[in-house]
């Protein structure tokens, strides 16, 4: 164990906490325009931590939307460079009542800090601000850092993709480090090497031009939402496949030796159905839980609205009804095409009796990161240094849009190097996020600049000749 790092984090985790809880205590929520001003404020709040630190040229970049915090350490230009990416908007904190203390009021319960954004992201990135911190205190910073850190990644990072897209020389570097996903186990560690894309839709379905008396009309007219409820259930069949014409087409086919592996990876059924209180799991016939979750697409409706939910009973025909659907896609399902073929499915499975409207939101496509590569490697050994266990590459369900977009701008692959655990809750109400596993993150990370470096350093070994 390297005592420099455990000594230094041992005398500072006291204010490491204190200074996340105070990035907590901001709602930076950045669905909700009611947040507008916290959410700036948020970002200058991270800039100021970026200085604290020790960082150069720290800037709030404005976009369209929610500025981008940038800040820099460039301590030789002929070393190599880590671009550490993160987000420090979150999402919105309702339904309020769930919450067993407050979602901006950060608090230690059983060793874990429960707010809005502990572990997604605001808890995460901070870990990188923090081991920078300690990396210069200690003179151990052993290549070039820049940190970009956004405020629109739980609303689809839009305005990113257009800083990205016109700032490719600021954002020069070897690789891009990201703490936004999670590991499997705090015994197991895991290094997520793929994400699934995203295709999200709004429905509206029309029927009668005003809510009518469903005495008088009952059973004569179509009621939007009975019909939005069949059409939903037409988009999955008995085994729950995807119903939607080439919905497949492009989807990648794992190998069985692949998908042995992906197996390997510890998980207990009823440990998983025990956490979740259920009596049995769902999905796509043929496919195991971990794959649902990962190497599949998905569809699933994500809200539903329509009619009278207040008090008592109302009986009405509602003239609308509208759902919020999204779909996870995987390698090689491209986000534009599959919106489309929804888009054509719906209409065209719409009765005449009723008028439908579909509307796309973001989207963003599936990635797979290598597990190959030095940067990788580095993750790996890090991590394997600080759990005392090899970490596992695993692919995740979740979708972090811009990690395509820095493969197909910039050209830079992506270490997904999180360590959140999937009861943390993130997006549910009272997510947590472990003392252990953010003070894991920052003794972590130290070891990835370390090892990095000095396997970038590494000249590789010559090619073995080829046996005749
Ligand atoms: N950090 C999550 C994504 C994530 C979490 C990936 C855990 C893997 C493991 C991210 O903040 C997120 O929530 N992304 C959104 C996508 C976005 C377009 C709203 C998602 O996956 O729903
Ligand atoms: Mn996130
Ligand atoms: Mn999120």
């Amino acid at each position: 164990m390297n005592t420099d790092i455990n000594t230094y984090i041992e005398k500072n985790k006291d204010r490491f906490i204190e200074e996340l809880f105070e990035l907590l205590r901001i709602p930076s929520v950045s669905a909700d325009p009611k947040y507008k001003n916290d959410v700036i404020k948020t970002a200058d709040a991270v800039k100021e931590k970026l200085i604290a630190a020790g960082a150069d040229n720290v800037e709030v970049c404005p976009t369209g939307g929610y500025p981008i915090v940038y800040g820099e350490k460039i301590i030789d230009p002929k070393l190599p460079t880590v671009l550490v990416y993160g987000h420090y908007d979150v999402q919105p904190a309702d339904p309020l009542e769930l919450w067993t203390t407050r979602p901006f009021e950060p608090v230690i319960k059983n060793g874990n800090i429960y707010a809005r954004g502990a572990c997604d992201d605001k808890g995460q990135m901070f870990m990188h601000v923090k081991a920078f911190e300690l990396m210069m205190q200690t003179n151990t910073l052993p290549c070039n850092i820049k940190f970009m850190i956004e405020g629109e990644e739980e609303v689809g990072s839009d305005n990113l993709g257009i800083f990205v897209k016109q700032n490719k020389e600021k954002l020069k570097a070897d690789v891009i480090l990201i703490s936004d996903t999670g590991i499997t186990a705090n015994d197991t560690p895991s290094i997520t090497v793929g994400l699934r894309g995203l295709s999200y839709i709004e429905v509206e379905v029309t029927g009668p031009n005003r809510d009518l008396h469903s005495g008088l009309y009952g059973g004569a007219v179509a009621n939007p939402i009975n019909i939005l409820c069949e059409m939903i259930a037409k988009m999955k069949d008995n085994k729950n496949h995807i119903t939607i014409p080439g919905f497949y087409d492009d989807v990648e086919i794992l190998s069985a030796e692949d998908r042995a592996e992906m197996a390997k990876a510890p998980f207990s059924l009823d440990e998983y159905k025990k956490a979740l209180n259920l009596s049995d799991i769902h999905g796509e016939e043929g496919y195991t839980t971990n794959e649902r979750n990962s190497i599949r697409p998905t569809l699933d409706v994500n809200g539903i609205l329509g009619g009278y939910t207040g008090e008592g009973a109302k009986t009405v025909i509602a003239s609308k009804a509208y759902a919020k659907i999204s779909m996870r896609l995987v390698p090689h399902q491209n986000s534009d095409k599959i919106t489309a073929l929804f888009k054509n499915y719906f209409e065209s499975i719409a009765p005449k009796s009723v008028k439908v409207k579909v509307t796309p939101h973001h989207g963003g496509e599936p990635v797979v990161t290598p597990s190959d590569s030095v940067a990788y490697k580095a993750a790996s050994k890090a991590m394997e240094t600080t759990f005392g266990k090899k970490p596992i590459p695993v692919r995740s369900g979740g979708s972090i849009p811009i990690v395509a977009m820095f493969k197909s701008e910039l050209g830079l692959d992506s270490v997904l190097m999180g360590f959140g655990l999937d009861s943390d809750a993130i997006h549910s109400p009272n997510e947590h996020y472990g003392v252990f596993n953010y003070l894991k993150g920052i003794e972590t990370i130290p070891y990835f600049y370390k090892y990095y470096a000095e396997l970038n350093l590494t000249p590789a070994p010559p090619l073995l000749k080829e046996r005749g």
